[in-house]
């Protein structure tokens, strides 16, 4: 029987592009998306190269659409293999100008989705003794950067969540765990980050704008100067979420781009992929 993988967020972007790409590479996908009137580009995909994908709708917001889902897989196959958190959302504003709705929501669809999705799946992967769950977190989840602290804050606590995770359930239930951390992506993120702050009000106004408008020069200088260098296309990102799935002893935690690990290097250069790390919480506390 085939692996099969549930994928969040699959409507655009790096979760379109793995849908495909694991379908493409042997597994049965069950690609998820919290709005089913957006699987259009897919269902085409599906149909003009006869893609072993089944579209499900999952709200990761959502715990109950998260469960009928995975209901859905397990009735249907009786096993979940891989699960690629992989919904999220961007979000810059400062600190002061965000509403509490918002907090509320950059950490719900960027955190709190992730944990739900996960705690769905355990109590299969634990009766299986065999399961992958891999995480799309990010840069800033290891690099706090400016305007983008609460975003930075949920994928902090989506690593955090990840590593004391890794710590007991791998070698108890052989449950494979990995982080995969993208620089920028060429997607809809960037347009969904900015739309979302442009209805809810300016991303910094007051004495935060010329620091906002520094910040902005900054990012238009580098990207002229090398915006090929630092942008992965959705589909590149795609295939490191492959050679991660079918690795024997996949990494904790992995950039995808020569970029991303020069931008992370002074947190990750002692312990690049987190092996060393999770060794030592493993002999102080188990
Ligand atoms: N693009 C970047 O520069 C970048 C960099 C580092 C990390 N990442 C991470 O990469 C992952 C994929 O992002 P992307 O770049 O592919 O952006 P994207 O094209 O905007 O895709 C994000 C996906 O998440 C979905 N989503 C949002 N809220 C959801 C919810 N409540 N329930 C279910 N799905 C939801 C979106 O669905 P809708 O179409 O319904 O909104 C969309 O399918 C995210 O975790 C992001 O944080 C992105």
């Amino acid at each position: 029987m085939k692996q099969n993988v549930l994928i969040t967020g699959t409507s655009s972007g790096l979760g379109f592009e793995s849908a495909i790409l694991f379908a493409k590479n042997g597994y049965k996908v069950y690609a998820s998306m919290r709005n089913l009137k957006k699987a259009d580009a897919l269902k085409e995909k599906i149909e003009h190269e006869n893609l072993d994908i089944h579209i499900l709708q999952l709200d990761v917001t959502d715990p109950q659409s998260i469960h009928t889902a995975v209901k859905t897989i397990i009735e249907e196959d009786k096993k979940i293999d891989v699960l690629v958190n992989n919904a999220g959302a961007g979000f810059a504003k400062t600190t002061e100008q965000a509403t509490e709705q918002e907090i509320k929501w950059v950490t719900d669809v960027n955190y709190h989705g992730v944990v739900f999705c996960t705690q769905a799946v355990l109590p299969f992967m634990r009766e299986q003794k065999s399961g992958q769950i891999i995480t799309i977190t990010s840069v800033g989840g290891l690099v706090g950067q400016p305007f983008n602290e609460l975003y930075c804050g949920a994928k902090f606590a989506v690593e955090g969540f990840m590593e004391g995770l890794a710590t007991y359930v791998s070698d108890a239930f052989n449950i494979k765990i990995t982080c995969v951390e993208p620089g920028g992506i060429k997607t809809e993120f960037m347009n969904s980050a900015v739309s979302k702050t442009a209805v809810d009000g300016a991303l910094a106004t007051g004495e935060y704008l010329p620091i906002f408008q520094a910040y902005m020069a900054g990012i238009q200088k580098r990207a002229k100067e090398g915006e090929s260098q630092t942008y992965q296309t959705g589909a590149e990102v795609a295939e490191v979420l492959l050679e991660v799935s079918k690795s024997e002893n996949p990494p904790f935690r992995i950039r995808t781009s020569q970029w991303a690990e020069m931008f992370c290097n002074l947190k990750t250069s002692a312990d690049p992929d987190g092996t060393k790390l999770l060794k030592q919480i493993k002999s102080s506390f188990l």
